[in-house]
C-alpha cells in the first residue's frame, strides 16, 4: 500500500513485551493504518525484523508476519517517525525507582518523560499521545504540562489506554480482551482524542468491551486491577501455609470457594509466589500513591500483599532446606523452570531468581533448566555463572541431583518420565512442587519424598 493510502499513522515508542505484541495486533487487524514501532535498543529492533523475535510469546510470530513490511514497521528512527504520526503510543518501561525520593516504591518515570520531551522536540503538528505504559495516577497531567510548553503552538491530547495483556497469553488477550480501557479529559478535544483511540480497537473488538472513563480513573484502574489479581494469589498462598499445618489441601479449598460465583475460580492457584515485571511494581506504586496522600492504613493493606509474597517464596526455600536435613551445601538441586510463568521467556521478578539466590547463599549446587528462559536466566545471574549449571534437558538437569524444585508450570514438566528421573537421582530423592502441577501420589509411589504447596507432604520417613 502506498503511503497516501494509509488512513492513520500510528507510532509506538518502546518495542518490549507490550509495545511489540500490541502494535503487531493493531497492524494485523487494521491494514489501512501504518503502524511503526521504535526503540532505542537497536538489537531489539533488528530482532523484531527477523524470525528470532526478542521475546517468546505463543502465536506472536504469525501475527507479526501477517503485517510486517505491509503496514507494520520496526525502526530506531525516532524523530522522523514522530513527525509523521498522528497518534503516538508510549510503551516504555516504568520500573520501580531504585534511588532518591520514593526509592523501592514509586515508579521511575525518566524514560516516559524523555519520550514526552522527544515528542515535543520533533513534532510539527498536533498529536494524540497514548499512555500504554503503566503509570502513577496524574502522570497524564504532568505530561500534558511538559508537552504544552512548546513554542510551536502545537496541541497534544493525552489518552490513557493501559494494557491488560498477560505474558504467555498476550495474543489471545489482545485479540479477544475482556475489555479495553480508554481514558481522556472530558473536554471537547479530549473526547475527540478518546474517540480516535476507540475507533482503532473497534476494528476487531465489540463496542461494549471498549470502556471509557476520565484520565485518572483509567490510570488508577490499571494499578488496581493488578493489585486485586496479586491479592488473590497472596490470599490463597497465605491459606496454603495453614493447609500444610492442618492437613487440608489448598486445591480442594480453592475449588470449594471458587465455586461461589461471587468469588470465582480464577487466580486461586497457590504457588511459590507471583513473579513478573508488573504485580510487585504496580502494587508498590499504589502503596506509594496512598502514602503520598497520607492514606497510611490503605498503603499498609496493599503492601501486605507483597509481604505475603515474600513470605511464600521464603517459606518454599525453608521447606527445601529443612527437608534436606537442614543442609543443602554441595547438594545438587535441579530447578525445573526459571521463567516467572509458563509460555514466556521473561524472568523478571521470577520466584526462581529468589530461590536460586537463597540456595546459592547456602552453597548448594544449582542446576537451572527451562525450555525458553535460559538466556535471560544467565543474564540475571551474571555474577554467579561459574557456580551454576544451565541445562535445557530436564533429565540431564536431574541426573545425580538430590532434589528437584518445580518453579515454572511448563506443561513439559507434567509429562516427564519420573521413574527414569528417580532412578538416576541421589537417594533419598526429593521433589518440591512450587506450582502443584505434578501427580504427587504417583511420585510418592515411585519413591520420591514429595513436598507440594499447601498439601500434606508425602514422605517415606518421619519428618525431621
Ligand atoms: P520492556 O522493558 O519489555 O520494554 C520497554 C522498551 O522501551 C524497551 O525495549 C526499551 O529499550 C524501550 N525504551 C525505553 N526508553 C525509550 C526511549 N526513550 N525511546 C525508545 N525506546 C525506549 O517493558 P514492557 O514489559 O513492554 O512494559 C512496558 C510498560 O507496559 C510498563 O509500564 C509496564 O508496566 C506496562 N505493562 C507491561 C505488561 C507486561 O506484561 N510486560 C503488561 C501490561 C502493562
Ligand atoms: C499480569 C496481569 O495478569 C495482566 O493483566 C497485566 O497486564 C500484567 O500483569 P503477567 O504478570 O504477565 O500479567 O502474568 P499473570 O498471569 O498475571 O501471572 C503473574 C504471576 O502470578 C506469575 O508468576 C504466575 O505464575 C502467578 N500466578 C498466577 C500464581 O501464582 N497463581 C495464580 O493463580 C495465577
Amino acid at each position: 500500500m502506498s503511503e497516501e493510502k494509509f488512513t492513520k499513522r500510528i507510532l509506538c515508542i518502546g518495542a518490549g513485551y507490550v509495545g511489540g505484541p500490541t502494535m503487531a495486533m493493531i497492524a494485523a487487524k487494521c491494514p489501512k493504518y501504518k503502524v511503526t514501532v521504535v526503540d532505542i535498543n537497536e538489537d531489539k529492533i533488528n530482532a523484531w525484523k527477523s524470525d528470532e523475535l526478542p521475546i517468546y510469546e505463543p502465536g506472536l510470530l504469525e501475527v507479526v508476519k501477517q503485517a510486517r513490511g505491509r503496514n507494520l514497521f520496526f525502526s530506531t528512527e525516532l524523530e522522523k517517525n514522530i513527525k509523521e504520526s498522528e497518534i503516538i503510543f508510549v510503551s516504555v518501561n516504568t520500573p520501580t525507582k531504585t534511588f532518591g525520593e520514593g526509592a523501592g516504591k514509586s515508579a521511575d518515570l525518566q524514560y516516559w518523560e524523555k519520550c514526552a520531551r522527544d515528542i515535543r522536540g520533533s513534532a510539527e503538528s498536533d498529536k494524540i499521545i497514548v499512555e500504554k505504559s503503566t503509570l502513577p495516577v496524574k502522570t497524564a497531567i504532568a505530561m500534558e504540562r511538559i508537552l504544552s510548553e512548546n513554542d510551536k503552538g502545537l496541541h497534544f491530547d493525552i489518552v490513557s489506554n493501559p494494557e491488560f495483556l498477560a505474558e504467555g497469553t498476550a495474543i489471545r488477550d489482545l485479540e479477544n480482551p475482556d475489555r479495553v480501557l480508554i481514558g481522556s479529559k472530558e473536554t471537547e478535544s479530549g473526547l475527540k482524542a478518546r474517540e480516535s483511540i476507540v475507533e482503532i480497537f473497534a476494528n476487531w473488538i465489540p463496542r461494549d468491551r471498549l470502556i471509557t472513563s476520565n484520565l485518572m480513573s483509567a490510570e488508577l484502574s490499571k494499578l488496581v486491577a493488578n493489585s486485586f489479581l496479586a491479592q488473590r494469589i497472596s490470599s490463597i498462598n497465605s491459606i496454603s501455609a495453614l493447609c500444610e499445618k492442618v492437613d487440608a489441601d489448598v486445591s480442594e479449598v480453592a475449588f470449594a470457594i471458587g465455586k461461589d460465583s461471587r468469588i470465582g475460580n480464577r487466580f486461586l492457584n497457590a504457588s511459590v509466589g507471583f513473579g513478573g515485571s508488573c504485580f510487585k511494581k504496580d502494587i508498590l506504586n499504589l502503596v506509594y500513591l496512598c502514602e503520598t496522600f497520607g492514606l497510611y492504613e490503605v498503603a499498609a493493606y496493599w503492601e501486605s500483599v507483597v509481604k505475603m509474597n515474600d513470605y511464600q517464596q521464603n517459606r518454599f526455600v525453608q521447606t527445601i532446606n529443612s527437608a534436606l536435613f537442614n543442609t543443602v551445601t554441595n547438594k545438587r538441586i535441579a530447578l525445573f523452570g526459571f521463567a516467572f510463568k509458563a509460555n514466556t521467556s521473561d524472568t523478571r521478578e521470577s520466584p526462581a531468581f529468589y530461590v536460586t539466590k537463597k540456595l546459592m547463599e547456602e552453597k548448594a549446587h544449582v542446576v537451572i533448566s527451562d525450555p525458553k528462559a535460559l538466556k535471560n536466566a544467565k543474564m540475571d545471574l551474571k555474577g554467579f555463572n561459574d557456580l551454576i549449571e544451565y541445562e535445557e534437558d530436564p533429565y540431564k538437569a536431574a541426573h545425580k541431583s538430590h532434589a528437584i524444585a518445580v518453579l515454572t508450570e511448563w506443561d513439559l514438566y507434567r509429562e516427564l518420565d519420573y521413574e527414569k528421573i528417580y532412578k538416576e537421582m541421589e537417594k533419598p530423592a526429593f521433589i518440591f512442587d512450587g506450582r502443584n502441577i505434578l501427580d504427587h501420589q504417583k511420585l510418592f509411589e515411585i519413591g520420591f519424598n514429595v513436598y507440594p504447596i499447601g498439601k500434606p507432604h508425602l514422605i517415606h520417613f518421619k519428618e525431621v
